[in-house]
């Protein structure tokens, strides 16, 4: 036996507003690599509970994730789409690699520092241990290929070193189960390019984020057209007209980052965008973009609430999707299992 097939998996905190941001950073990338390999996306509410959450308000961003999947052209039929705390594997894998894991290891990582900040002594466990649940997530399903953000790149490395650690570990009880190049694949990052990443309307050095308070700083994918305008014309911008060349665009960042969501609405490069809007000023530009993104994001935003409005659906969407996860987890598990030397 060698390495498995192709597999992507991909995940999403249900932790609050889904924004511009995770559309064309996240999941018009998950559509895209439906065409070229079997993905599975998750909806890591395991995750989200790192930090507390209102259990109410996870129900409701559970489902809202997944609506915006299935709005935007996930299709849960020929792909799977779930919630993660359905299927137990991911957990369970997550314990054996609490204890592959190396704690120096964990205390590296960036994003733990940025969260915990100046009150590292309280925040949970789960917050440390978020990485190797995250390993457990893709390896749980021996995917090969994960699509990420920039932020998640060193969780990845740290993904590749708990597996290649762990076929390293049980070598030996691995290849007697009969696989040759190591049980676990090393699963590759698929980083989105700076293209893909959407900046605050009020300030275009910093990510448009849930989590801003102003909301104007960000087109949240459930906005009405009128709410999409209206964000976009009172959007930062310096006095200057288009460049007619990317180039012209470093050292500007707000005007960079409308011409780059542009480019990525349009689905054109933005060198293209350029070539048509070169010249021209904001307030001709920015009608455009904002016709562009209502005539992009508003039938996703209408689809979201149609399917918010009845839930029944989405929740048999994330029902038949969990069987079908475990169906593909439960097989690998149990081979884990054995290679760790558990009784079965
Ligand atoms: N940590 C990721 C984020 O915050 C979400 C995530 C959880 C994930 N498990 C994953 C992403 C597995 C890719 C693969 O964006």
């Amino acid at each position: 036996m060698t390495m498995p097939a192709p597999r992507v998996f991909s995940g999403v905190q249900p932790t609050g507003n889904l924004h511009l941001g995770n559309y064309l950073g996240a999941i018009t990338r998950f559509v895209d690599m439906q065409e070229s390999h079997d993905c599975i996306y998750c909806v890591v509410d395991l995750h989200a509970i790192t930090q507390w959450q209102d259990p109410r308000e996870l129900a409701h961003n559970t489902r809202e994730v997944t609506a915006a999947f299935l709005a935007a052209g996930i299709d849960a039929e020929k792909h799977i789409v779930f919630n993660q705390s359905q299927v137990a594997e991911h957990a369970q894998l997550a314990w054996i690699f609490n204890c592959v894991a190396r704690l120096g290891w964990l205390n590296r990582m960036t994003q733990f520092k940025e969260k915990a900040g100046k009150d590292s002594e309280n925040v949970s466990v789960g917050l440390y241990a978020y990485p190797n649940l995250m390993a457990a997530d893709i390896l749980v399903y021996r995917a090969t290929h994960v699509p990420v953000g920039d932020d998640q790149k060193q969780h990845l490395e740290l993904s590749r070193d708990i597996a290649q650690k762990f076929n390293n570990d049980f070598a030996q009880t691995i290849r007697e189960a009969g696989y040759k190049d190591g049980f676990f694949p090393l699963p590759e990052p698929l980083i989105a390019g700076p293209a893909t990443r959407v900046m605050s309307f009020k300030d275009g050095t910093k990510k448009m984020s849930k989590s801003d308070p102003s909301d104007l700083s960000r087109i949240n994918l459930t906005d009405d057209a009128e709410a999409i305008a209206r964000k976009i014309r009172k959007a930062r911008t310096d006095p200057d007209a288009l460049p007619s060349e990317p180039d012209g665009l470093k050292e500007r960042p707000e005007a960079a980052n409308l011409v780059g969501i542009f480019a990525a609405l349009q689905g054109e490069s933005v060198a293209d965008t350029l070539k048509t809007y070169g010249g021209a000023q904001f307030s001709t530009f920015k009608p455009v973009l904002a016709d562009l993104a209502v005539e992009r994001l508003g039938p996703i935003g209408a689809e979201m609430n149609r399917m918010m409005a009845d839930t029944a659906y989405i929740d048999a969407v994330l029902q038949t999707g969990a069987q079908r996860a475990r169906a593909i987890a439960g097989p690998i598990y149990e081979e884990v299992k054995k290679i760790v030397g558990f009784i079965r």
